[in-house]
């Protein structure tokens, strides 16, 4: 008689609560930039789990990165565009994680036990999204129906796409999300990059609560340009539109003196509760054929600057209790983000 052994429910060494993991791991999170993802296994991770990307005939596969015969990590392994190969026994696996070669056993039927157990895959600006929970459906047609967070203007015509290069940080998702919708450390955190220590108040604005979380339109005359760089004309009114997708994705649209348009998108992929891998694709409607490297320059050091206040702040998760910090009317996207996050579920977030 065979005994079907079900797959561990957590990953192993989990930072997680195991409710939370549960709650988060139901949702769509980028692993890798696509053009990351190649013949080649490579490493991920995510929610603690251990994850191998690589491509077959161009598709893109997430796996388990534990090889079912003897839980070597496949990443160790190599790959040429056809399929990849365990470093220990040279088992080798192919589209869909099936495997295809058992080279001690030449001509053996290979057991569908030796296929490598997947994630679904949805490639979207230029990101490779999976989900460690999926439904039915997204297993079965992640394309039509993965709930990947939307980006504006990213198919639009005459929008230049550019897809910066991820960052780690040393902090968790929730943290650095909350960040990206701070819109009171400009003047503070920003000196070298675009913020203007001259302008520091904070005009009121209203966070609106929507299906998948909420957005703002905040308006101010705080500048977007870098420091250095063209000058907006006098008390022009920079609007930046927020759009938060629960838990840990928000877009950015602001709105340039003239009529461009840039979309950045912040989304933090939680590698563990106290480590984050950062992705940031852009869609602008100006300075189109300007070099993509100033783009991931200047992104890079907008981050960075974010980095070093994230990183240290104390307790290192979100504290979801209104009543643990002290909030000031600057405060309404964060007091209203986690808010949406206490309303998926999420309670344990305070660890301290
Ligand atoms: S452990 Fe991977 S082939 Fe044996
Ligand atoms: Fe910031």
């Amino acid at each position: 008689m065979t005994t079907v052994v079900p797959p561990p429910a957590l990953p192993r060494e989990c930072t997680f609560d195991p409710g939370d993991w549960a709650i988060l791991a139901r949702h769509w999170y980028p692993v890798a930039l696509s053009r990351e993802v190649g013949g080649r296994p490579v490493a991920v991770r995510l929610l603690d789990e251990t994850l191998v990307a690589y491509r077959v005939d161009g598709e893109a596969v997430v796996a388990h990165d534990i090889c079912p015969h003897r839980g070597v990590p496949l990443s160790l392994g190599g790959g040429d565009g056809a399929g990849i190969t365990c470093a220990y026994h040279g088992l080798r696996f192919g589209a869909g994680g099936r495997c295809t070669d058992v080279p001690a056993h030449p001509a053996a039927k290979i057991p569908a036990r030796l296929n490598l157990r997947t994630f679904p895959v949805v490639e979207r600006y230029g990101l490779v999204w999976t989900c460690l929970r999926p439904t039915d459906e997204e297993r079965r047609d992640p394309a039509a129906v993965a709930p990947v967070p939307r980006m504006a203007h990213w198919d639009d015509e005459g929008f230049q796409r550019i897809t910066c290069p991820s960052i780690d940080i040393a902090a968790f998702a929730g943290r650095q999300l909350e960040g990206f919708l701070d819109v009171a450390h400009f003047g503070f955190v920003h000196l070298d990059s675009f913020g203007d220590p001259d302008n520091t108040a904070v005009p009121d604005y209203s966070p609106v609560r929507h299906d998948r979380g909420f957005s703002v339109d905040y308006w101010s005359t705080v500048s977007n340009y870098a420091r250095g760089g063209p000058q907006a004309p006098p008390d022009f009114q920079w609007l930046r539109h927020f759009d938060v997708h629960l838990p840990f994705t928000a877009t950015l649209v602001v709105h340039f003196p003239g009529g461009g348009r840039l979309n950045i998108m912040n989304a933090a992929s939680p590698v563990s509760a106290r480590k984050t891998r950062m992705f940031a694709p852009i869609a602008r409607d100006f300075d189109t054929d300007g070099p993509v490297q100033d783009v991931y320059d200047f992104n890079r050091k907008v981050f960075e600057e974010d980095r070093a206040i994230v990183e240290v702040q104390k307790p290192e998760n979100l504290p979801l209790d209104p009543r643990l910090e002290v909030h000031i009317p600057a405060d309404r996207s964060s007091i209203a983000y986690r808010r949406g996050l206490r309303d998926m579920g999420l309670s344990h977030f305070f660890t301290a």
